[in-house]
């Protein structure tokens, strides 16, 4: 059997291990990602992109807190990796229309403007007038809608893709077509990995392995991770009809800036790891999208997916050490892994290098279900 060393192993090419990829790489570290299948075709490319803390959290609190700090890396980020990768994520800074149907769903969203408000975070309340004038192709059904200006948007398939090529800029080995068949133990410490023919030796191991995470050979600990599959489609208008992400309590809608509008999504926990996409699914999602945008009844039906959310039991992430020494966490991210992915590249790399955890990290780490974790390892160069 082949053998090589490296500083560490990432198992996962999703845009949280691609991420991360680039961030260690950057600090000098020699990485080694593994993907079994294509780089950044799971979950990372099943999503729509929204960057959306004050659209998508449901109370004040560190959580909330967490995916604001998330938020503010974007702009910078999204500047290096087009610089870096010459790729361009197509982030959109429009922020985005909650909107409200009835006096139930109205009273919803102004308290949650009222809170968010409390927290110092703003947002701007549109009556139906001015709704329709600053969004002409919005249904006229609509009672008003609460702007938040800072929920921003971008392709989560170019990101993940810039992510992955500025890593291999900075030196990364990123492998395709090479699944992770275990994690290798000495003892209760990682060693590395073994991959069909070949074992790598490394002194960290992270495991970003999305929703399959848990299910990687030689772990002596359960991961409380499922996978939760959203259902999606792709419209195509000839011309862009909004210049927004419109949300409603029933549906996203996500506009590109070529007419391309994705609708999502499904939120199915009993799924399994099926990815089929059901008839059902498509007709519900296009009649909350005329609800919306009546015009969209005109767009050309342009594509259907499926793909599988990292779920855990509190639909927060797992992050930082685990109960075996050297063996990181990086997954769990739910409904906001795209939002996530600069924060936790940053904050994993700073554990890994300096050896101590960040405490933002600390309210995410796996003994809130019971694991005790393993001290860390320093691996600053
Ligand atoms: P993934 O992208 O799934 O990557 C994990 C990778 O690990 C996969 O490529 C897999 O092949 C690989 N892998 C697994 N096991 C092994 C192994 N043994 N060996 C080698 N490789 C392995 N988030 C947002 O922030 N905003 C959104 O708008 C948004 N919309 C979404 C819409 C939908 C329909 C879905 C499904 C998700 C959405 N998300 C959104 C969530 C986001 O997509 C995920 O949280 C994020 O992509 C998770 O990234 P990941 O890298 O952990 O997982
Ligand atoms: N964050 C949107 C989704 O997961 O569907």
């Amino acid at each position: 059997m082949n053998s090589k060393t490296c500083d560490i192993a990432i198992i996962g090419g999703g845009i949280i291990g691609c991420g991360l990829a680039e961030s260690l790489a950057l600090e000098g570290l020699d990485v080694v990602l593994l993907e079994r299948g294509v780089i950044g075709r799971e979950a990372s490319w099943a999503a729509a992109g929204m960057l959306a803390p004050q659209s998508e959290m449901e109370e004040p609190g560190e959580w909330f807190d967490f995916c604001l700090a998330a938020r503010r890396c974007f702009p910078e980020t999204v500047e290096r990796l087009r610089d870096s990768a010459s790729i361009d994520p197509q982030y959109r800074d429009e922020g985005m229309l909650y909107v409200a149907f009835n006096e139930d769903e109205e009273r919803t969203l102004l308290k949650r403007a009222a809170w968010q408000r409390r927290c110092g975070v703003q947002s701007e309340i549109l009556d139906a007038s001015e709704l329709a004038r600053r969004e002409s192709a919005v249904s006229d059904s609509i009672r008003m809608a609460v702007r938040f200006v800072e929920d921003h948007c971008l392709d989560p398939r170019l990101m993940t893709q810039a992510y992955a090529i500025s890593a291999r800029r900075a030196g990364a080995d990123l492998r395709e077509m090479t699944p992770v068949h275990r994690v290798l133990i000495d003892g209760d410490r990682v060693v590395g990995v073994e991959l069909p023919g070949e074992t790598i030796h490394a002194q960290s191991v992270v495991l970003a392995g999305g929703c399959w995470s848990g299910l990687i050979a030689g772990l002596p600990f359960a991961l409380p991770i499922h996978p939760v599959k959203g259902q999606m489609l792709l419209l195509q208008c000839a011309t862009p009809q909004f210049s927004c992400t419109l949300h409603s309590r029933n549906i996203y809608l996500v506009p590109r800036f070529d007419g391309r509008v994705i609708v999502g999504a499904t939120e199915e926990h009993d799924a399994g790891f099926d990815k089929s996409v059901f008839a059902g699914a498509v007709s519900d999602l296009l009649s909350a999208s005329y609800a919306v945008v009546p015009a969209l009844r005109e767009a050309a039906a342009a594509e259907t997916w499926a793909g599988l959310r990292p779920g855990t039991p509190d639909r927060r992430p797992i992050m930082g050490p685990s109960p075996v020494e050297g063996l990181v966490l990086a997954t769990g991210h739910f409904r906001n892994g795209i939002l996530l992915a600069p924060l936790t590249a940053q904050l994993i790399t700073e554990y890994i290098v300096s050896g101590s955890l960040p405490e933002t990290l600390g309210p995410f780490g796996i003994e809130r279900f019971g694991a005790a974790s393993a001290p860390a390892r320093k691996l600053g160069v």
